[in-house]
């Protein structure tokens, strides 16, 4: 039974939040782990829906999975790694992404895996053709079967060339995970390089591994026998940072984020300034917060990293309905991650959707009848009304605007939000927002 939020919005953000690991890294990291000879543990793990998942998928592969009941460390063990159920596999994986990143280490370690049909949010169709396509270059068997896919490698993984026809995380991290302990030298160009692929990358080298990233995206890496374990600290959630930083705008609050990276943030805090929001960045996080006036429109395009991220377009757009004048977004990252809008509209939002590249350079897209680019006109007030949540970013996106609208907002589907957001209602209450959760008829907070 999924929870459900009564908002009375109107009441700006205020106050003091933690962010910490991140969760498009410590799930990888958590993964990392069975290529390993011994224990690693890992540090400034978020108590999110993502690591649940990935705890429990580990722990049915044989993987001992502590967690430090103060900390919240993990320390996780491959020594007993053994094989799954498809049908366990399946019950577990719910709408994760993660077990297909579990082939390389698997097959390195019991040789073979199980991928069912993969979940993740409905943001487009999340192929996963270009991870196939790397495994096989590896030398391994992929076998399409009932509900999922079988693969396999009889004779190992062995190191190759790969070129990536778009820098895909997933792919990317693809390749590190396989690479790292087969024979021999890969060579993979066209990879991506958010902060989380490097800080994977950190964690695969303290293992052991010989990785190089070269200065036009080409990551070197050179196959050895095996690896140790890690201890690491992952680096701070840096769209959840940017989710808080938008929800200060949206509400004319003012959100210290500690944990806030400024090194990972870069094009974020760029974009901030030129809407007119006010920061003070510090060592150990910053304070986002609306400087009163108006919020300035902008024209943004999503974009791999080090351009705007599109995790965080969804929660600045809500932002930019309170900008005065017309702002134009271009996504072209996913195919259709613009359905969150219609919940904004029906608030009183004035979003216009098109199949155009609406942008400095022609992205995917273009020429394929997706609809990726949105004209926001601003500023419209937001009036409450009833949300069901549709994925992780537009759901907070849904909420910050429920926060801002005059008048009560019921929210639907809320547990999405878990998956991402660490303890998010707690947080919402420690900035004075005004709402209660409740499941059916019952009021839980
Ligand atoms: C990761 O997804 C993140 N998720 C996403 O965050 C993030 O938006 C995305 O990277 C881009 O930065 C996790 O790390 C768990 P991709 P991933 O492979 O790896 C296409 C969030 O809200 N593609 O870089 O799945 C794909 O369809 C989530 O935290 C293929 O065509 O993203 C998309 O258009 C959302 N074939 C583009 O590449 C493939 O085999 C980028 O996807 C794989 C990807």
């Amino acid at each position: 039974m999924s929870r459900i939020l009564t908002v009375r919005g109107g009441v700006p953000l205020k106050g003091r939040i933690q962010v910490r690991g991140a969760k498009n890294l410590v799930p990888k990291a958590m993964v990392a782990a069975l290529l390993g000879n011994a224990p690693s543990t890992l540090r400034n793990v978020p108590e999110i829906k993502d690591v649940e998942v990935v705890t429990s998928l580990l722990q049915l592969h044989g993987v001992t999975v502590v967690k430090d009941p103060v900390t919240g460390d993990l320390t996780l063990d491959p020594a007993n790694a053994k094989t799954a159920s498809s049908s366990e596999i399946n019950t577990h994986a719910g709408d994760s992404r993660i077990p297909i990143l579990l082939c390389g280490p698997l097959i390195h370690s019991i040789g073979h895996a199980f991928i069912p049909d993969l979940g993740g949010c409905k943001i487009g169709d999340r192929p996963i053709d270009y991870h196939l396509e790397v495994l096989r270059k590896f030398g391994a068997v992929v076998d399409k079967t009932g509900g999922g896919i079988l693969i396999s490698a009889p004779h190992g993984l062995k190191g190759t060339k790969i070129s990536l026809p778009y820098p895909s995380v997933g792919a990317t991290e693809q390749v590190l995970l396989s690479a790292t302990r087969a024979e021999g030298i890969t060579e993979l160009s066209g990879a991506a390089t958010e902060p989380e692929i490097i800080d994977l990358i950190a964690i695969l080298q303290k293992m052991g591994a010989i990785i190089s990233v070269q200065t036009d995206r080409t990551i070197r890496i050179e196959g050895v026998n095996e690896l140790s374990g890690y201890v690491h600290t992952a680096l701070p959630d840096r769209n959840e940072s940017a989710s808080w930083a938008s929800a200060a705008l949206v509400t004319g609050g003012d959100i210290y984020v500690e944990g806030a990276s400024q090194r990972d943030m870069m094009t974020f805090v760029n974009t901030f300034r030129k809407i007119g929001g006010g920061m003070d960045i510090h060592d150990d996080g910053i304070r986002f917060y609306h400087k009163g006036g108006d919020l300035k429109p902008l024209v943004l395009e999503t974009d791999v990293h080090p351009g705007f991220m599109t995790d965080w377009q969804q929660p600045l757009v809500v932002a930019l309905t309170q900008a005065e004048g017309v702002s134009i977004v271009h996504e072209t990252v996913y195919e259709n991650r613009f359905g969150f809008t219609n919940a904004l509209t029906r608030m009183g939002a004035n979003i216009q959707l098109h199949r155009e590249c609406l942008g400095s350079v022609p992205c995917r897209f273009g020429q394929r009848n997706f609809i990726h680019s949105a004209v926001i006109s601003g500023s419209t007030p937001l009036t409450g009304t009833t949300i069901d949540v549709p994925d992780l970013r537009g759901g907070f996106s849904h909420m910050i605007a429920a926060l801002a609208a005059q008048g009560t907002s019921t929210v639907t589907g809320i547990d999405i939000i878990s998956r991402g957001y660490e303890k998010f209602t707690a947080k919402l209450d420690g900035l004075g927002a005004d709402f209660d959760v409740h499941e059916s008829s019952k009021v839980l907070r």
